[in-house]
C-alpha cells in the first residue's frame, strides 16, 4: 500500500490506473477508523480496480467552538487498519496545500443544508461539500464510498455531486453498530463509561419508533415525543433534535408515510452523538 501526501501525484496515481481502463473507489475519511470505515473500504474494494482512502481532518467543516483540535489522529494505526481492509492507497494532503492561504472559492450548499445538522452546525455542510469536491478532483474516483450514520452529508454529496455534474457514483453503506447498538463513531471515544451506557438509548429510542411506525402510528409530532421521552428518560442525555423527514430530500413529513428516516442528535456530556434509522 501506497501513502501518497503531494496532490500532483494523487492525481498522477488515478490518471495512471485509470489510462489502463482500472476503476478506482475512494473512501473520504478523518482517520481515526474504526469497523464503519473498514465496512466502507471492503465494499469500494469488491467494486473497485484500486482502492483509494483520503484522511484529512478537514478544519472547514469544524465551527469555532467544536472538536478540531481534540479530533484523534494516528496516521500509523489508520495506514494498517486500511491496508488490512483492502486499500491501495492512503491520500493524506497537508492542509497546507489543500487550503493555500490565496484560496478564495467556496460552496454554498442550499436548502438540503438547512434542517437536521445544519441548522446547529452552520456551515459545516459547506466545509464538507468544498472538501470532497477537492478530493473528488485530486483523486478522480469512478464510485466514493460514504456511511449511512451521516445521512444528511449522503444527501448533501449526493446533491452536489449531481448539481455540479461530477460523474461520481455516491455509494451509501448501512450503519455499522457496536454489539450494544451504538452506531460507530470515531467521537464515541470522547465518552466516559457511564456516558457510554448512557449512549445506547440512542439506538434504542430508533428501534421503539421503528415499532411505533410498524403498529401503524400516523402523527410525526406523537413519535417525536415518544422518542424524546424515551432520551430524557436518562438526564445525561441532552436533545438536539429529533427529526422525522424523507430520507432523500429530508423535507419533514407531515404524516408517517414510508420511507421515513428518523434522525437524531444528542449531547452526553460534551460529546455530540448522532444517529438515525431508515424506514421503508
Ligand atoms: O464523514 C467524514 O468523515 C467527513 O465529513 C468527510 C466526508 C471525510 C469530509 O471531511
Amino acid at each position: 500500500m501506497k501513502i501518497i501526501h503531494q496532490l500532483k501525484e494523487m492525481q498522477r496515481d488515478t490518471a495512471l490506473h485509470r489510462s489502463e481502463g482500472k476503476s478506482v473507489g475512494l473512501i473520504p475519511t478523518m482517520g481515526a477508523l474504526h469497523e464503519g470505515h473498514l465496512s466502507l473500504i471492503r465494499a469500494a474494494r469488491q467494486e473497485n480496480d484500486r482502492v483509494v482512502v483520503s484522511i484529512f481532518v478537514n478544519p472547514t467543516q469544524f465551527g469555532a467552538n467544536e472538536d478540531f483540535d481534540l479530533y484523534p489522529r494516528n496516521l500509523v494505526t489508520d495506514a494498517k487498519l486500511a491496508e488490512e481492509s483492502g486499500a491501495d492507497v492512503i491520500f493524506n494532503p497537508s492542509a497546507k496545500d489543500m487550503y493555500p492561504s490565496d484560496l478564495c472559492t467556496s460552496i454554498t450548499m442550499g436548502s438540503i443544508a438547512e434542517g437536521l445538522c445544519g441548522r446547529y452546525r452552520p456551515g459545516h455542510f459547506d466545509g464538507v461539500a468544498i472538501v470532497v469536491n477537492k478530493l473528488f478532483n485530486l483523486v478522480n474516483p469512478h464510485r466514493a464510498y460514504f456511511g449511512q450514520k451521516d445521512a444528511q452529508q449522503v444527501q448533501v454529496i449526493r446533491k452536489m455531486a449531481e448539481d455540479l455534474n461530477m460523474g461520481v457514483e455516491i455509494v451509501a453503506c448501512p450503519i455499522i453498530r457496536e454489539a450494544d447498538g451504538l452506531a460507530m463513531s470515531s467521537r464515541n471515544v470522547y465518552l466516559k463509561p457511564e456516558e457510554r451506557i448512557s449512549a445506547r438509548l440512542l439506538s434504542q429510542a430508533l428501534r421503539e419508533g421503528q415499532e411505533w411506525v410498524k403498529k401503524d402510528l400516523q402523527d410525526p409530532e406523537v413519535l417525536r415525543e415518544k422518542l424524546r421521552q424515551i432520551l430524557e428518560s436518562d438526564p445525561a442525555i441532552q436533545v438536539q433534535y429529533i427529526e422525522i423527514v424523507h430520507p432523500e430530500s429530508l423535507h419533514p413529513l407531515k404524516n408517517l408515510e414510508k420511507p421515513i428516516l428518523i434522525a437524531l442528535a444528542v449531547f452526553i456530556g460534551s460529546t455530540r452523538l448522532i444517529d438515525n434509522i431508515i424506514i421503508t
